[in-house]
């Protein structure tokens, strides 16, 4: 699994101005989730209450793999959802941009059989219409290009194929929508003071929130990019949600 070139460093300062470009915001992705790689799956765990790994079944349910089919798990992190799409019997390949989150998936004894790829996102190392399922947990909302992602799995998926992703969205009524941002602002400054002596660490997830179309906006992009029986599915009242589609036959 040879990895990307250089890690570059976060830069400190305002958060927005870092996530106010396409260059800025790829440039803070890779070097945030290189730093918290380590403790990813305890943090996954505390800032979903718990409701991560439940919702990850979901999403691997709606897939209904077929057994033997090739699926591609992007922006894999640790490989929480490569690992359900292999036991649900595809042959499964995991895609991160982060090498160590690689590395620390394709150490764990319960992952064996898993193909790792160190790889982005934007310009996927997969051949055209190669994968039957394609999967993204909190993947899409990260990307500084979220149409061009839409196109790459879109390229890979062969006629049939389904794409689903799991992420963070954000509530229509506009009191909720602030309340929550707001909530996630208290809580990710202070679990990133406590863990990362950053505050900022986890202030992403709100930022780039802002900054993501949502379930609803990513629906409109998945059938402006030629998906078919596009949907979303909300989780936990609205603030979480499934999105889906296919390349039609
Ligand atoms: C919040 S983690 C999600 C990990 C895993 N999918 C899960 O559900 O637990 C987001 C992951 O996206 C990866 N990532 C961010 N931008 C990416 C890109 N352009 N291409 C591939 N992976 C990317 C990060 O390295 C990180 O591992």
């Amino acid at each position: 699994m040879p990895e990307m070139p250089g890690v570059p460093q976060r830069p400190r300062g305002p958060l927005s101005e870092a996530l106010s470009t396409p260059e800025g915001k790829a440039r803070y992705v890779r070097e945030l989730f290189h730093e918290i790689a380590p403790r990813y799956d305890d943090i996954t765990v505390w800032l979903s209450y718990g409701r991560d790994a439940a919702w990850k079944d979901v999403l691997v349910h709606m897939a209904a793999v077929q057994a033997g089919e090739p699926a591609l798990d992007l922006a894999c992190g640790t490989g929480d959802i490569a690992a359900r799409l292999r036991d649900a019997g595809a042959s499964v390949t995991g895609l991160d941009l982060t090498h160590r989150m690689l590395t620390l998936a394709a150490g764990k004894p319960a992952l064996r059989g898993i193909h790792w790829v160190c790889g982005d996102m934007l310009a996927l190392p997969v051949p055209d219409a190669s994968q039957r399922i394609v999967t993204a947990g909190y993947g899409l909302r990260n990307v500084p290009d979220l149409r061009a992602s839409l196109r790459e799995i879109r390229r890979v998926l062969a006629p049939g194929g389904r794409f689903l992703s799991l992420d963070f969205t954000l509530p229509p009524q506009p009191v909720v929508r602030t309340a929550y941002l707001a909530y996630l602002r208290v809580v990710g400054g202070a679990v990133g003071q406590w863990l990362h002596d950053d505050p900022d660490t986890y202030r992403y997830i709100p930022e780039s929130l802002e900054r993501y179309p949502g379930a609803a906006g990513v629906a409109v992009l998945m059938r402006e990019e030629g998906f078919s029986r596009v949907g979303w599915w909300p989780l936990m009242g609205g603030l979480m949600a499934i999105n889906g589609g296919q390349v039609a036959r």
